[in-house]
């Protein structure tokens, strides 16, 4: 088997393609040959010692990936050789094949591809929980997705389209504006060349979103929360611009507003009960036609170091899926 191994977390250029001994699985673990496996932002911030989870050293990045049970350790009883499955563990994602917990992997059910497989968990996760659960989104509430044409913004304009809502999406292009509005979106703000908190008094006769959706930070958030409505939720989903904001508390307290954190994988962690229940309800959203990964390009697995470059650059629209 080929991984592309870190072992010294420094950046990218540090990843180093490398030939490994196929390992045999034990109790409780599955060897995956992993058919795709897609790129998700913690796996740009992990390689670069930023992320909140440190593995220990050498390790294979790559969180979410999708491929065929190739072994079963002791005591696998829902998994067999040959089935397709999907899996987000953190790690290991990024070559041709990996040892993965069982437990964590979901068997795909037929017309799933592996494609569709690799790109779906992470996001439609983190923007349902973030949507559904911590925010309580209503049908008729109006929801701003900032970075609306990455990963988890596509997700997240399907979901709050899914549940009724109003979308308002924010992107830093007219191509991003343009595909959140083929993706359902009701309107779009390029925040590189329009002002956030004006587009938003005009876009909701005043009132401001009810729901903002923030996986990017920065400068935005601010903007963001000052236009939020009564009783309005902020979700804080992520950083992806770099700097961590600070909002001056006297904007909750005028507005009766929420500051909601999001944190997907320890709520998967801590409510394994209520996670399962979310997912089931995905799945038959995709069965539905309801949501559907927006794949930006897929590339050979052996093309990572580029594909880690384009969505460095704010390059990727949807997720980016690369492939063995
Ligand atoms: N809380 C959770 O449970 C959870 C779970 C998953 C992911 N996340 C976080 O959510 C964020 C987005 O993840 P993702 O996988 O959706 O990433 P992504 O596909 O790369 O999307 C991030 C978006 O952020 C915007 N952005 C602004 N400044 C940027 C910069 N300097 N570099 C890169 N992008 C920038 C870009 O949109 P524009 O160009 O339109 O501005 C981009 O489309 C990350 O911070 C990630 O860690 C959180």
């Amino acid at each position: 088997m080929h991984a592309w191994l870190c072992d010294n977390p420094v950046g990218v250029d540090a990843l180093t393609w490398t030939e490994l001994p196929t390992p045999q699985p034990a109790a409780g673990q599955v060897l995956v040959a992993i058919q795709a496996a897609s790129l998700n932002f913690p796996d740009l911030l992990i390689v670069q010692n930023k992320y909140q989870i440190k593995p220990p050293l050498p390790f294979v990045p790559g969180a979410e990936y999708a491929g065929v049970v190739q072994a079963v350790g002791e005591g696998v009883t829902h998994l067999s050789v040959g089935d397709s499955v999907a899996c987000l563990s953190g790690t290991g994602g990024f070559g041709t094949h990996t040892l993965a917990p069982a437990e964590l992997c979901l068997p795909l059910p037929p017309g799933f591809s592996a494609v569709d497989g690799a790109a779906f968990i992470m996001t439609y996760a983190t923007s349902h929980h973030a949507l559904m659960d911590r925010a309580q989104l209503q049908a008729g509430e109006t929801v701003l997705v900032l970075g609306a044409a990455g990963g988890v913004g596509t997700a997240a304009i399907q979901i709050a389209k899914a549940a009724g809502a109003r979308v308002i999406a924010a992107a830093s292009s007219d191509e991003k504006c343009a595909l959140c509005t083929r993706l359902g979106a009701d309107a779009s703000i390029n925040y590189s060349r329009q002002n956030l908190r004006d587009e938003l008094k005009t876009l909701t006769g005043g009132k401001g979103p009810d729901v903002v959706y923030d996986p990017v930070g920065g400068d935005y958030t601010e903007q963001a929360f000052r236009a939020i409505a009564w009783r309005g939720r902020y979700l804080v989903v992520g950083f992806a611009a770099g700097p961590i904001p600070a909002l001056p508390l006297n904007l909750p307290l005028l507005k009766g507003a929420s500051i909601v954190g999001v944190f997907w994988g320890d709520f998967a962690k801590r409510e394994p009960a209520s996670n399962a229940a979310m997912m089931r309800e995905l799945a038959g959203w995709y069965a539905q036609g309801k949501i559907k990964p927006v794949i930006d390009r897929t590339m050979p697995m052996t093309e990572l170091k580029a594909a880690y470059a384009h969505m460095g650059s704010r390059g990727v629209m949807g997720k980016l899926v690369l492939v063995n």
